[in-house]
């Protein structure tokens, strides 16, 4: 069932998404060169608690910690660790969710770590626009969900011949970190496929890949890696349908 939040409710997401989004903005100036992904997790933990949140991440179905920090080849859910040390021409997806006061939101960005190749850089700046090109979709009067993961599909695989990861996709969020419905990136006749209505919370995520779609679960039962170790790149908005459109909750 897709749990709906009224105004109040919606309200509240917007407050947890604006501390959200500051908070990935600050990592801006933190991520570089020799700093390791175990630091950005501790900084964006304090971040978000001292501005009076909790970083829903941290104990999610036995996750780890308060952050996903996913370099390179890594798609989602990277563990931070203290020895993987950022090096110049790397990306990484920083995933984070923040609960405040009941309410959580869900954003996640690729950041570019020094300079990064063209083919590198171009894919994080395809990503980035599929993720608005779905939220531009959703905006479409009337629309279906499926009409997000078909604008995300046009432009990263027909428009750029990129890999869409299947296996993995956005969700309904506010109330608790993954609600329904399914947001793929794709569309598929298996999902769902309501009409977009007021209160409907999304988190629209894109996971893009340079080459093959296909991915790989590790052993450690979170950190999922394209098949072919080529880099992949992750965007991600929490926006809320409203009487008035749709709103972006973790864009400042
Ligand atoms: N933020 C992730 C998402 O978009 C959720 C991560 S859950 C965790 O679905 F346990 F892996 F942190
Ligand atoms: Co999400």
């Amino acid at each position: 069932m897709i749990q709906l939040k009224n105004y109040r409710e919606i309200d509240m997401i917007r407050k947890s998404g604006k501390v959200l989004a500051e908070c990935l903005l600050s990592l801006d100036e933190v991520i570089s060169e020799g700093i390791s992904t175990y630091d950005i997790d501790r900084i964006a933990h304090e971040f978000i608690v001292k501005h009076h949140g909790y970083p829903s991440c941290l104990g999610y179905c036995g996750y780890p910690n308060a952050t996903c920090t996913s370099v390179n080849e890594v798609v989602i859910h990277g563990i931070p660790s203290k020895k993987k040390i950022l090096k110049d021409g790397d990306i990484i997806s920083v995933d984070i969710c923040v609960t405040l006061d009941g309410f959580v939101s869900d954003s996640t960005r690729t950041y570019e770590v020094g300079k990064v190749s063209d083919e590198v850089h171009k894919l994080n700046v395809v990503t980035r626009e599929c993720l608005y090109k779905g939220i531009d979709a959703a905006r479409q009067p009337h629309a279906r969900l499926s009409e997000i993961g078909k604008a995300v599909f046009k432009h990263a695989f027909t428009d750029n011949g990129y890999g869409v990861v299947r296996d993995y996709t956005g969700h309904g969020v506010g109330f608790s970190v993954h609600e329904e419905p399914e947001v793929a990136n794709f569309v598929s006749p298996m999902l769902p496929n309501p009409r977009l209505k007021p209160g409907m919370v999304l988190a629209i995520e894109p996971m893009i890949n340079m080459g093959t779609w296909k991915v790989i679960d590790l052993k450690d039962g979170w950190t999922v890696v394209t098949a072919d170790g080529k880099p992949a790149c992750h965007w991600e908005h929490t926006v809320a349908v409203t009487e008035n459109g749709i709103e972006i909750l973790t864009e400042l």
